[in-house]
């Protein structure tokens, strides 16, 4: 049995976590500012509703559980916003992270495993990303999150003790495959999220950003990747730290992708509607192929992904959209 920290239990991928942990004998605490967090999404655990702002409160929890990891997914993660907003990203990201991580070595919790980003790798010339290649994020929201990695990197090398994770995800999507959990962030930019809310009535119309770009329908390609099988990283990442194994870095992707005009086909036909899908210019820095290698993680976690199977996704992610207030 682990007592375990997770930061930002209550959003979107969190939640799926501790969903999942709550199959194991661990003891969970939940610590959420409910920001874009929703108190019923946390269905095992312990929830301290507070921000990671509040040391004070931070660091009496951590003193009181003495806690043997954390799963650290609390963050602002909407790009364009960190383009307009630096400040609240660097501050949420980089600042908020920088001082939970103080706690964790001032008091011993040695095993973290952080939620990063294929926002790093940038325009990825190619496409595939693999995990040595140069990290060259375009956007504040990337920087933050590779700033963390870099923390994580040189906490670990001067104290010998802390061991870390760090999944680098690429386009997370679906729910729960048992409907307890799902995503309810306001203001979703995620293209299955937001294709199911327009196939639902919930919006008018969406928009495709570009066309014209160098893949076979013009439109980008992404890696995605159902969040339950994420979550199961996850729980791979943990047992393989508890089993004292060393700091690690793995990308978090099946290996091969769909474009954007491929995945609102599935979503038409998953829900049976047709929905308005509008051209529009290409976004800055949206590059036309991101897709993982995804040999390391199954090789260092022996993660074996269940749910790679886009239909099933697109399904899950309507089913939970249909049902959500
Ligand atoms: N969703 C994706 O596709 C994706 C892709 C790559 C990486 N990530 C990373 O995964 C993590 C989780 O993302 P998500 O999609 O679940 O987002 P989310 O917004 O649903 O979840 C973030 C959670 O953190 C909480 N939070 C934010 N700031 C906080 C603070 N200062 N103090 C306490 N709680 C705070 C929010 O209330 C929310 O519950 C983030 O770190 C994000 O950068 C997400």
């Amino acid at each position: 049995m682990a007592k375990i920290l997770v930061t930002g239990g209550a959003g979107y991928i969190g939640s799926h976590i501790v969903n999942l942990l709550g199959s194991f004998d661990h003891e969970i605490t939940v610590y959420d500012n409910l920001s874009t967090g929703r108190r019923e999404s946390v269905v095992n655990g312990e929830l301290i509703v507070a921000d990671l702002e509040n040391l004070d409160t931070l660091e009496k929890l951590i003193i009181d559980k003495k806690f043997d990891a954390c799963f650290h997914f609390a963050g602002s993660i909407i790009v364009p916003e960190s383009v307009t907003d630096p400040l609240k990203y660097y501050n949420n990201n980089t600042n908020n992270t920088l001082n939970l991580l103080n706690l964790c070595i001032k008091h011993k919790v040695n095993k973290f495993i952080f939620s990063s980003t294929a926002a790093v790798y940038g325009m990825a010339p190619g496409g595939v990303c693999s995990e040595d290649m140069q990290v060259e994020p375009i956007n504040p929201y990337g920087r933050t999150k590779l700033m963390t990695e870099w923390m994580l990197e040189d906490i670990a090398a001067a104290h010998e003790n802390f061991e870390f994770v760090i999944l680098r995800y690429f386009n997370v999507a679906g729910a729960n495959v048992d409907g307890k959990v799902g995503q309810c962030s306001p203001l979703s930019t995620h293209l299955i999220k937001i294709a199911c809310e327009t196939a639902l009535g919930k919006r008018d119309k969406m928009f495709v950003f570009g066309d014209d770009y160098d893949t076979p329908d013009g439109t980008c390609i992404r890696d995605y990747i159902h969040v339950d099988d994420l979550a199961q990283a996850h729980l791979d990442a943990l047992a393989y730290l508890l089993k004292g194994g060393k700091s690690t870095l793995c990308n978090c992707g099946y290996g091969h992708g769909y474009s954007v005009n491929e995945v609102l086909e599935v979503v038409k036909k998953v829900s049976g509607k047709d929905f308005i899908v509008e051209k529009a210019p290409r976004r800055a820095g949206d590059a036309p192929k991101l897709m993982s290698k995804a040999e390391k993680i199954a090789k260092v976690l022996k993660w074996k992904p269940k749910y790679d199977d886009l239909d099933l996704i697109v399904k899950t992610a309507y089913d939970w959209e249909k049902n959500l207030k």
